[in-house]
């Protein structure tokens, strides 16, 4: 048993959630017209309605309680003080840090990180400009056109989701491109139509050892030097994003052409670092700005608002109820904004490789559920696909769904459309239609009592699926920052309650080191005893097949 199951308000949800797993949300709704009003909270630019879970007052006491003994608001006041509460890693947490809206120092080090964020803002702006402006020339001259971002994980999914939900921002004084995958396929795709004489690159990697991204990287200059015959040319058509100054270097990239990354900013977290650098280039510099506004904003509330009214904590509290006391495996998230067409992806590296682990602060093993597996697609697509099961499989899948009141790109008859369906399915999970009801309705159509002996059990929907309604006023730079700022501080807050080190990663590092030994097998064709039969067979079938 870990410190966490002798706590008493972990106790006491516990044996709530055996209370509540018997009942039924349609009840706590016939009992309590205010269920909405008190379960929901609502900020300048979105609401949380979260009352569609199988909770009650006594449920939420029983999450702030487990809140309050597990010390989130001091853990989150470490946090943005700059202390050291990536253990594993003996780092400071401070992505915070780069949206600070303020003058005022904040030491790591007993270095003052707010010159450095602002000095590297200040580059980015100037450096920005210039490109957009046309006064940036590649090789030959010619102005750039074609910004393409190299980078995996956080290097990649943070600023490509964003670049994606502000399409409509974009004024197309240049094209960004992301490649990410170290398939060829993609890279090559990417640059068949481009000119190398207007293409400049951002090599995005906190660590620039990423094998995926070097090895796309090296394509790149291959491409513009088999074009321009000329090694130089690389100083005008590469810049890095990179805490590894020296590596990048090592690549040929020119020292003014590199942006800092600082240890205190997790890979999942550096959209608001010059890692959003492809964002700058395509919005302008002053539409990031109100990206990292709305951020701020969202941390204001995170610190000041009391827990019961803290939208980031109550979706982490609602988050762990669902998953470690109710028992759920898995989370959808399910955007009704096409914009947000790769939220899903965003937020399973945010969130999974965050808290996808399962040994506690302390290295004991946790012997309780931590995080649910996250997944999901734009909901209109969803419903078409995987719907089925999240009204009437086995397997109850929470899930959050996430609209907009205006579209950004209206189109007569469209959005009513979207949110009528939004809205349908959150409460056809929620109440769904029992054997009686199924009956009556094949009844009234006249259906034959054999027909509706046959089909009723089909057409049963338990409800009581419970999800969260997060409806945001319009997709804009500001409420974009705001509600990807609640998703990691919700993140930050389940971490905190569970005992997990939410800012390591050291899972993806087995895979990494493998796969390197085994590039060298394939390589030499020397494959190793070592492996287990079933590996050393696979790479001897694939040898003997090319
Ligand atoms: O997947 C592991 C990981 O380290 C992520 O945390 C990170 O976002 C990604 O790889 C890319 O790392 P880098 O920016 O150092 O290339």
């Amino acid at each position: 048993m870990t410190a966490r199951q002798t706590l008493s308000s972990w106790k006491k949800l516990q044996q709530l959630a055996q209370v509540k797993k018997s009942q039924h949300m349609n009840t706590l709704f016939a009992q309590d017209s205010e269920r909405f009003n008190k379960f929901s909270i609502e900020l300048p630019n979105m609401l949380l309605d979260y009352s569609k879970n199988l909770i009650d007052k006594e449920t939420v006491d029983g999450l702030l309680a487990l809140a309050e003994e597990t010390q989130v608001c001091e853990w989150r006041e470490k946090m943005f003080s700059g202390e050291k509460i990536n253990k594993t890693e003996d780092r400071a947490v401070l992505h915070t840090a780069l949206r600070r809206q303020t003058d005022e120092p904040l030491f790591v080090d007993g270095e003052n990180i707010t010159d450095h964020v602002q000095q590297q803002l200040i580059k980015m702006e100037a450096f920005v400009n210039r490109v957009r402006e046309g006064h940036w020339k590649g090789y030959s001259g010619k102005r750039i056109t074609d910004i393409v971002n190299i980078g995996v994980g956080g290097s990649n999914l943070g600023p490509q989701m964003v670049t994606e939900a502000l399409k409509h921002y974009s004024d197309n004084s240049v094209n960004v491109h992301y490649v990410s995958n170290v398939d060829g396929a993609q890279i090559v795709e990417i640059l068949r139509p481009l000119d190398p004489q207007k293409v400049l690159f951002i090599v995005s990697s906190k660590t620039f050892t990423t094998t995926e991204t070097m090895t796309n990287a090296r394509t790149a200059i291959k491409w513009l030097t088999t074009s321009s015959f000329d090694e130089s040319s690389v100083a005008k058509h590469f810049v890095a994003v990179t805490a590894n100054k020296e590596n990048a270097m090592g690549f040929g990239i020119e020292k003014d052409n590199i942006f800092d990354m600082w240890d205190w900013v997790g890979g999942r977290f550096s959209l608001w670092s010059a890692i959003g650098l492809a964002i700058a280039l395509d919005l302008g510099f002053e539409k990031f700005k109100e990206l990292l506004e709305g951020a701020h904003d969202m941390d204001q509330h995170f610190i000041k608002a009391p827990l019961q009214n803290n939208m980031p904590a109550i979706m982490a509290l609602i988050s762990v109820w669902n998953t470690t006391f109710l028992g759920s495996q898995s989370q959808a998230i399910l955007p009704y904004d096409q914009t947000l067409h790769m939220l899903t992806a965003y937020l399973q590296q945010a969130e999974m490789e965050s808290n996808g682990k399962s040994v506690t602060w302390q290295g004991d093993d946790v012997d309780y559920a931590t995080v649910p597996s996250i997944w999901g697609e734009l909901g209109i697509n969803g419903q078409h696909a995987f719907y089925q099961y999240l009204h009437q499989s086995n397997n109850v899948v929470p899930a959050d769904f996430i609209g907009s009141v205006e579209s950004v790109t209206p189109v007569k008859g469209h959005h009513e459309t979207l949110m009528s369906n939004f809205f349908a399915q959150t409460q056809a999970l929620m109440a769904g239609v029992d054997e009686q009801q199924v009956r009556a309705d094949l009844k009234a159509k006249g259906r034959t009592q054999d027909y509706i002996d046959k089909v009723a059990p089909h057409k049963v929907h338990k409800g009581n699926r419970p999800t969260n309604t997060i409806l945001l006023k319009r997709i804009d730079p500001k409420t974009l920052g705001s509600l990807i700022a609640a998703y990691e501080h919700k993140i930050f807050v389940q971490g905190i309650i569970l005992q997990i080190c939410s800012f390591d990663q050291w899972g993806v590092e087995l895979g990494k080191g493998l796969a390197a030994d085994i590039q060298q097998e394939l390589e030499t064709d020397n494959i190793s005893e070592h492996h287990d039969c079933s590996t050393a067979s696979l790479m001897r079938f694939y040898q003997s097949a090319k």
